[in-house]
């Protein structure tokens, strides 16, 4: 039945088209019957050899006028540290089945210089290499996962690569190291056998795969004591027989299965479009904004999906699924090299972000890592540099809002509530998680995906009391409102003075198209 609120807004919106009141929402949290931990690597991040990410975006050598720490700028270092990034992804993506790790080693102006033949075949000078990239990562403060390559590499080549990496002993690897000016060993959290190998990867089918990775795997030796888990590379978006196949091959043998879906709005569109035209970042209209929400959304179903298949082989869900690759990809910006897979970040990244986010808490009892595509100036960045400029993107902001659920326990949630349709298909127009994070407070975060309607949500917390509550929240004018460089705080995260205690709920008067994140004590 509906409240008097929802008539008069139902009379009002058929008057006007737009309700005045907007709707209303019931979020139940399960406070008395805590889930798994929420892996801190959920908010990990994807750094390729790609475009402006490595180079300008991360390193800029120790001679550049750009303020660096030994090679790596200082602005863009800052801000990693300042959202706790808890995980690089390096060298690729397609890149890394075709790196070859002792390129990037030794004095850098005798490393050899490559073609980057898979994005835009520019010049790959080998100066950002092992070396850079585990000492960035230890001075960002993120766990480390480095992908080997299957595609044009070998087993040995793999192998060694770890030995150089882990050993401690005196072997000739681990002294080529020390020579190189490390001398203690790194810690290698992550290694990956291969990149979508059932495509730039190398084509292969999933029985190749598998019988390849029982092989390699048999010969990847961190030295004792490392906490390497090894991964398995997975299957694209809905291809449950690639999860199915794998698994049944190796699931004794790994420590993850990855699982790669990007977001594209021609894919939302009614009528299926393509990857040649994907829509643009910044110009669209409210067509390719549900368009979006849709196929973002459809992550929720994937990951069901997939980890139903994984847990056929694996029912007491040893082996990690790792979307160590997710994201929105539009039409580059115009005017940039499209092999730079360069493009603007808008509110409506912000609003996929969160929702993506709430789902890997839904599944965390299965997803313990997630890397969003990419760190910086690629596909979804965080972070957008113009030579000696960096701006933050509404999607950094996101991260920022969420960053204490890493490590927080999470809370089943339920949600009854509107409907957001857009010519006559319809999602539900309210995305949740919560948490108790690690100091005790609960967090709550909530997105309205709905960009005309307010909704108000009643919060409920089953097993716990709210004393007070704070937040901030993340919205703007426009569906495409964003950060540029002249003018870098355009979209930004604010107070929230939406939420009271009423009752022993939370009252939540979310704004069309917002994330908002609470702290209740
Ligand atoms: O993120 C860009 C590319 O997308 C990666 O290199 C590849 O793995 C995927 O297809």
């Amino acid at each position: 039945m509906k409240t008097l609120r929802q008539s008069l807004a139902l009379c009002l919106g058929l008057l006007t088209a737009t309700p005045v009141w907007g709707q209303e929402a019931t979020v139940t949290i399960n406070a008395a019957q805590p889930g798994p931990i929420l892996a801190p690597e959920i908010q990990g991040q994807f750094a390729e050899h790609l475009g402006r990410l490595i180079y300008e975006g991360i390193w800029v050598g120790e001679k550049s006028a750009i303020p660096n720490v030994r090679g790596y700028r200082k602005d863009v270092l800052e801000a990693l540290k300042a959202i706790r990034v808890p995980l690089i992804r390096w060298p690729g993506g397609c890149f890394a089945d075709e790196y070859h790790w002792r390129d990037g080693i030794g004095p850098r102006h005798k490393r050899p210089v490559g073609v980057n033949t898979n994005w835009g075949g520019v010049e790959e000078n080998n100066a950002f290499g092992t070396h850079e990239f585990m000492e960035y990562a230890e001075l960002v403060g993120a766990k480390t996962y480095v992908n080997g390559n299957i595609g044009t590499g070998s087993a040995r080549e793999m192998a060694d690569w770890v030995e150089y990496m882990t050993s401690p002993s005196n072997s000739t690897l681990a002294q080529l190291r020390r020579a190189n000016g490390r001398d203690k060993p790194w810690t290698l959290d992550w290694f990956a056998i291969g990149n979508e190998t059932w495509g730039c990867g190398g084509n292969m089918r999933p029985e190749y795969y598998t019988d390849q990775l029982r092989q390699i795997r048999t010969f990847i030796k961190p030295a004792p004591g490392q906490p390497t888990k090894i991964i398995a590379s997975g299957g694209n978006s809905d291809d449950l027989k690639w999860t199915d196949v794998v698994m049944a091959g190796s699931a004794n043998m790994i420590d993850a299965i990855s699982l790669h879906h990007y977001a594209l709005p021609s894919f939302g569109r009614a009528t299926r479009g393509t990857w040649k035209d994907k829509g643009s970042a910044t110009d669209f209209g409210e067509s390719d904004w549900f368009a979006l929400m849709v196929t973002a959304t459809q992550m929720d179903d994937l990951l069901t999906r997939h980890s139903a298949v994984m847990d056929k082989h694996d029912p007491k869900k040893k082996v990690a699924l790792i979307v160590d690759e997710w994201g929105n990809w539009f039409d580059p910006t115009p005017g940039t090299n499209p092999g730079f897979l360069e493009q603007q970040n808008t509110l409506r990244d912000a609003v996929t972000a969160a929702v993506n986010l709430n789902i890997f808490h839904k599944h965390a009892g299965r997803v313990r890592m997630a890397n969003i595509a990419q760190m910086v100036n690629v596909l979804q960045a965080l972070i957008l540099t113009d030579g000696p400029k960096m701006l933050l993107t509404p999607t950094y902001h996101v991260f920022d809002m969420y960053k204490d659920f890493q490590g927080a326990t999470q809370f089943p949630v339920t949600v009854a509530g509107p409907k957001y349709t857009y010519a006559e298909r319809s999602l539900p127009a309210i995305s949740a998680s919560s948490a108790r994070a690690k100091d005790g407070s609960i967090l709550v975060a909530l997105t309205n995906i709905d960009p005309n309607n307010t909704v108000t949500a009643t919060v409920t917390l089953e097993g716990a009391a709210a004393a007070t509550i704070s937040g901030r929240i993340l919205t703007a004018p426009a569906m495409n409102s964003h950060n540029s460089f002249g003018q870098a705080d355009a979209v930004k995260p604010a107070a929230f003075t939406g939420a009271r205690i009423q009752g022993g709920a939370l009252s939540v008067t979310l704004p069309a198209k917002s994330v908002v994140v609470l702290t209740v004590r």
